[in-house]
């Protein structure tokens, strides 16, 4: 059995499946929607194999919306460009461990921006990963498809460490939130909101919903 998840679910779109050639229409659309975050994946086609957008497009939207600003991370090394994303207006950075040899200090940069601080687990990387930077960070990330391309299959396998992060946050009395991201429709929410999960991050599932405040209500209703 798992917990009751302590936060209400929260929706995040992912503007990587927006329509690129009117943002500021499509960042519109989402506060409009009543959705909650902004997700923004910043790929760089070395950590991962596709190249999305960089901390100028992130700096040239954050003023036409209140809602804050999610940034996921996909690129190595990080630790660079964690400034530059702080100063373009993020208020959560995520990042992978894979993305370099020192995930402790990264942590501590991010919160040292002032901004709140994630880590980002891959379909193979294990819950435990996590562990020992509990004290470190504001947000768990788990990946339930392989990063790097929207509209992908959501991966049941990863249910099973959905829960196990639900009760390492729980047992650990922290204030952690515990987002998924990838294939997640009014389908596959209900299976994360059950695992334990409280931040969706949708893109297919809601810019391409002919209704999107619709679309955020099935998600974060779990609704069918
Ligand atoms: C994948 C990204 C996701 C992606 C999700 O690497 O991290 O945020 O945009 O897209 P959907 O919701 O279509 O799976
Ligand atoms: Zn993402």
């Amino acid at each position: 059995m798992t917990e009751a998840a302590p936060h209400p679910v929260l929706v995040a779109p992912s503007l990587l499946a927006a329509d690129f050639t009117r943002l500021a229409g499509e960042v519109a659309a989402v506060e409009a929607a009543g959705a909650d975050w902004l997700h923004l994946d910043i790929m760089d086609g070395h950590f991962v194999p596709n190249i999305s957008f960089g901390p100028a497009v992130v700096k040239a939207l954050r003023p036409l919306t209140r809602i804050p600003f999610d940034v996921h991370l996909m690129i190595a090394p990080a630790d660079p460009y964690l400034a530059a994303f702080a100063e373009a207006g993020a208020q959560w950075i995520s990042l992978h461990p894979e993305a370099g040899p020192h995930l402790h200090r990264s942590l501590q940069t991010i919160r040292g921006l002032g901004c709140k601080a994630g880590v980002v687990l891959n379909p193979g990387t294990p819950a435990e990963a996590v562990a020992p930077v509990l004290d470190q960070i504001d947000l768990v990330l788990v990946m339930t498809v392989n990063p790097g391309f929207g509209g992908q299959s959501f991966l049941e396998s990863q249910l099973p460490k959905i829960a196990a992060l639900r009760r390492m946050i729980d047992d650990s009395g922290r204030d952690i939130r515990l987002q998924i991201d990838g294939g997640v429709t009014a389908r596959t929410a209900p299976l994360c909101i059950a695992a334990g999960a409280d931040v969706l991050v949708a893109g297919t599932a809601f810019f391409g919903a002919p209704d999107r405040a619709a679309a955020v209500a099935a998600l974060r209703g779990g609704a069918a």
